[in-house]
């Protein structure tokens, strides 16, 4: 069998890699071969070091020129990218290496709540702000234009008035650890 090889790509807490790194772990067709951060200090990096995943940390200037950050995928035979909270750009070098081969999930239904800025509880904060009546994860590709790629699926809770941004953020992250390992092996699959 053709094992897929994945680099995950994350920054922060990585609620997200550890729920992929679990997923994967039940899964013979897709391998996560490294663990990819731009921060030493960030939870997902001993997350991932503690599950037996190779991670590697590199500064926040190998993701502007990139070619180190390829010369790594290239190293390890990795084939899907995964970003799971990862807030660099990711190198343009490595999006032409990876065409429709990069994968992103964003906290709100995208156009809505995305671009510059967008991340974490601003994006929560904006839809309360908003007093938009739903919202949700958008998993898509990832081309040069920041949280612009092309859709591959979108889920949708609702939004209530006694919502905060920290309630909201709750019932978004159920809705992604319950749908992006599934979303990405089909992808990866198909
Ligand atoms: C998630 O909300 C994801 O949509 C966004 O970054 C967040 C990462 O959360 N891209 P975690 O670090 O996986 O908990």
């Amino acid at each position: 069998m053709n094992v897929a090889r994945i680099a995950i790509f994350a920054s922060g807490t990585g609620s997200n890699a550890l729920n992929l790194i679990y997923h994967f772990d039940k899964n013979d067709a897709i391998e996560v071969a490294l663990l990819l951060s731009n921060k030493a200090d960030a939870l997902v990096v001993d997350l991932a070091r503690n599950e037996g995943i190779r991670t590697e940390v590199l500064p926040n200037s190998a993701f502007v020129d990139g070619q180190e950050v390829l010369d790594l995928l290239h190293s390890l035979d990795i084939q899907w990218i995964i970003l799971a909270g990862f807030l660099r750009k990711v190198p343009s070098n490595v999006i032409r290496a990876f065409d429709k081969k990069i994968i992103n999930i964003h906290p709100s239904l995208l156009p809505n709540f995305g671009g510059s800025g967008m991340y974490g509880m601003y994006v929560h904060q904006a839809v309360i702000d908003a007093k938009a009546s739903e919202s949700g994860i958008t998993i898509h590709y990832v081309n040069e234009v920041f949280d612009e790629g092309e859709h591959i699926a979108q889920f949708v809770t609702t939004v209530t008035p006694e919502d905060t941004p920290e309630t909201l953020a709750i019932k978004i992250q159920h809705l992604e650890h319950d749908h992006f390992p599934a979303i990405i092996a089909a992808t990866i699959q198909s």
